[in-house]
């Protein structure tokens, strides 16, 4: 990283003027802005009660609130209110801490209740990569709608949602919460996300306030190691890690959550570059921040913070409203305040936000929950339906040689399919990690969707092959109310007999869908791992299989890239299924037997092996050509490129992109560009192709990535039916932060465009800006 643009120094040079700035105008613009029911209740609040504003109590029991506060966190409730309570997902239970707020404290202030309602509340949809795999905003947003109106209906106000960090490295577990590796791909899922949780604003009965997190650069963990502290320069802040949490913020999201990694050796929850210069100065975000869990107190432990005292003026000062269940600042706040470092009017600028979340959401109003109306709700037929669409339009088909799927359902054709594979009977963990954690409904396993398929007529085996566990448990298992587990571990003998009963299956049977990938806790929170191999003799089971010579169909359950090469030269079919949600196994066998034509592309570039992450297709050019044969980046063992490109998928019907057409030869700088393109289906039968959009500044203040999404549509064609589809170019795709210039800029150079089917496009045109 070079000095003179280094971050850091920006960032502390800001940061000064910041708090210089902040401590003279102490954010009037919210004071201008409050509801007056907010200011008036403020002037009635003693300083002890706005800070419990201040505050998101544990539902559950965490020991450094524990260890802060001594007292029960209902108690604190009945003498001071709080902001918010965390993981209380029981309605009765939502309505009694409710209750204690109303009734038992003296300013009546109800709570709002905030879960991680990521895909789904009851009803689970695809996990947010599968989501944004469908490159379907309008189908995004419609699910998170119904999400919201579960969630909202139990009595969760406020989900902990979307998650939208970029994602480069498949090692990092939580690669399956976002919407993979791209910035404009990344924007538009954020966007879809905040307008389906909360409509267009949160004050519908339905909907619920949604928390854009994890603010910022969590992705890029050192190592991929979950938590690990994250090294971004600040052009890739703005330009790759920062977008989607704008697209977010310019949607009306009504709360953000910092992050809990060091980002440039600052942590995030005490990051005044991210919270004040980014957050309130650069986009007039209005909202409230919130904290990661314990996150204000964990500023003691990752050593930036001397003790709980010095931890709460520093997040506070920071520009965190919100401390999400430390009671770090429940316990030093008020002292802080006496001893003058911190102002009543800066409490009172930091708990307004809060207060008017409460009023837009109607709790004064409608503080209880009715449940009596909830099973008319959870889990609606039309919530369902929605999920399996959803779930149909996420996957993403890898690999069809001989075009062996779809497969015959009639018995015409094969007469017996195996089904085999440690996630070929699973439920729960097609839901992945918040589906599981939430309160789910029924899930459709695969071997259950298949055997509905065909009814009587094929027969269906299924075998489950040896067990998959993680070397290293999931935390999450010893949390009281986690219902997720692993698969038992088991003996050698058992694991050889269990594969080899698997293998007797698929030899009886004319054909076999192997279901692998990884449980629910393989990914997720905490779930980073260092090999992306298929875990526990699943390799070897699979290669097993294929050796028998019959057709086999790989179906992949997991939450981000593994290294399947071996497959991918051996294994005829393949399907990405992600975790696909409640209706996961009949929306796998929809798309298994041709119910429906999968048209989900992929959000991220898919690593031949481990050792070639992190990768990502819009990284920069070298000092080498293109077609140089040697001194490049390269590995001497395998190729740099991915095994399947960003953007890629496979139909079963093919596209063809032709007359790639500019509105004119050059734009002035401001100006836009109007680019259409025909896409026809060539196949037989009717299809979703993905339209996508790639530019390549050619030089300017900065090397620029050698291709950006800048465009995507999905259109459903008829076989044999054509499309022009039209895209714009303008500042908005044009522009990027320049470290040279420390700003963003649109420069008079020189732009290559591609339009095609995945990030790899060959239809190409060009044009140049003029000033
Ligand atoms: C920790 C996770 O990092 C965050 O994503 C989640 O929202 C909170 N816990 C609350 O569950």
């Amino acid at each position: 990283m070079s000095g003179a643009h280094s971050p850091s120094e920006s960032f502390s040079v800001s940061r000064f003027l910041v708090v210089l700035i902040f401590a003279q105008l102490c954010l009037p613009h919210l004071h201008a802005q409050s509801h007056p029911k907010a200011a008036d209740l403020l002037k009635q609040m003693t300083l002890e009660e706005k800070i419990a504003q201040l505050s998101q109590m544990p539902g559950f029991p965490i020991p450094e609130f524990k260890e802060q506060i001594g007292s029960e966190p209902e108690d604190m409730v009945r003498k001071y209110g709080a902001g918010s309570v965390l993981w209380v997902s029981d309605p009765k239970e939502i309505n009694r801490w409710q209750h204690i707020a109303v009734d038992e404290s003296r300013l009546h202030i109800p709570i709002m209740f905030g879960l991680d309602v990521i895909h789904g509340y009851h009803t689970i949809f695809p996990a947010p990569i599968a989501m944004a795999s469908s490159w379907d905003p309008k189908m995004v947003e419609a699910s998170q709608t119904i999400a919201a109106r579960e969630a909202r209906a139990a009595g969760i106000e406020w989900t902990f949602g979307p998650m939208v960090d970029i994602a480069r490295d498949a090692r990092w577990g939580r690669m399956v919460e976002g919407a993979g590796e791209d910035p404009y791909l990344g924007a538009a899922m954020a966007r879809a996300q905040v307008l389906g949780f909360q409509g267009t604003d949160f004050t519908s009965p339905d909907h619920v306030m949604a928390c854009v997190k994890h603010f910022a650069g969590y992705g890029a963990a050192d190592g991929g190691r979950d938590y690990d502290s994250s090294y971004i320069p600040e052009e890739l802040m703005w330009n790759v890690y920062l977008p989607p949490f704008k697209a977010a913020v310019d949607a009306g999201v009504g709360s953000v959550m910092s992050a809990y990694m060091d980002l440039n050796d600052v942590p995030a929850s005490g990051n005044a570059w991210l919270l004040r210069d980014v957050l309130r100065d650069a986009w007039h975000f209005k909202g409230f921040v919130v904290s990661d869990a314990v996150a204000v107190h964990s500023l003691i432990t990752h050593g930036y913070a001397r003790d709980g005292e010095d931890a709460a003026y520093k997040a506070f000062s920071a520009g965190l409203n919100m401390d999400m269940a430390s009671g770090t600042y429940l316990k030093f706040l008020a002292a802080e305040v006496k001893q003058g470092r911190i102002s009543v009017k800066q409490i009172d600028d930091a708990v307004l936000p809060i207060l008017e979340a409460k009023i837009r959401l109607g709790l004064f109003e409608h503080p209880y929950i009715d449940e009596a109306r909830l099973p008319q709700v959870l889990g609606a037929p039309e919530h369902l339906a929605k999920s399996r669409t959803a779930a149909q339009r996420s996957v993403v088909l890898l690999r069809n040689e001989h075009n062996v799927l779809p497969l015959d359902k009639t018995g015409q054709g094969i007469k017996s399919i195996a089904v085999i594979g440690p996630l070929a009977d699973a439920e729960d963990d097609l839901l992945g990690m918040w589906g599981a954690i939430v309160k789910p409904g029924p899930t459709v396993s695969i071997v259950r969707g298949i055997k509905e398929k065909v009814g009587g007529n094929v027969r269906v085996e299924f075998a489950h092959g040896p067990n998959i566990h993680r070397d290293i448990p999931s935390p999450f298992e010893n949390i009281p109310f986690v219902t997720m587990k692993e698969q038992a571990a088991q003996s050698e003998d058992e694991a050889r007999r269990a594969a080899d009963d698997a293998v007797a299956v698929a030899k009886r049977c004319d054909m076999t869908v192997l279901v692998l990938g990884e449980i629910d806790l393989m990914s997720g929170e905490s779930a980073s791992r260092s090999s992306l191999k298929l875990s526990g003799g699943q390799e070897e089971l699979l290669e097993s299989v294929v050796a028998l010579g019959k057709p086999v169909v790989l179906v992949l359950v997991n939450g981000r890239p593994l290294d399947i090469s071996w497959a991918a030269e051996h294994v005829p079919a393949i399907l990405e299924a992600w975790y696909p949600g409640s209706q996961g196994g009949s929306a796998v066998a929809d798309v298994l037997f041709g119910d429906a034509n999968p048209g989900g592309h992929l959000p991220v570039s898919w690593p031949r092996s481990t050792g070639q992450v992190p990768i990502y297709y819009n990284h920069n050019r070298t000092q080498a050509r293109e077609d140089a044969p040697d001194f490049k980046s390269r590995y001497w063992d395998l190729p740099s490129s991915p095994l399947y490109p960003f953007g890629y998928g496979l139909s079963y019907t093919s596209f063809s992109f032709e007359n790639l057409k500019l509105s004119a030869a050059s734009a002035r700088v401001g100006g836009h560009l109007d680019v259409s393109v025909d896409v026809t289906n060539t196949g037989a039968r009717a299809g979703d192709a993905v339209a996508q959009l790639y530019i390549h500044q050619r030089a300017g203040s900065a090397s620029r990535p050698v291709r950006q999404l800048k465009g995507f549509q999905r259109v459903n064609l008829e076989a044999g039916a054509k499309q022009t589809i039209h895209f714009t170019l303008g500042p908005d795709e044009l522009q990027f932060w320049s470290p040279a210039m420390k700003r963003w800029v649109v420069e008079p150079e020189h732009f290559d465009v591609w339009v095609g089917e995945d990030s790899t496009a060959k239809l190409h045109e060009e044009f140049h800006l003029t000033r």
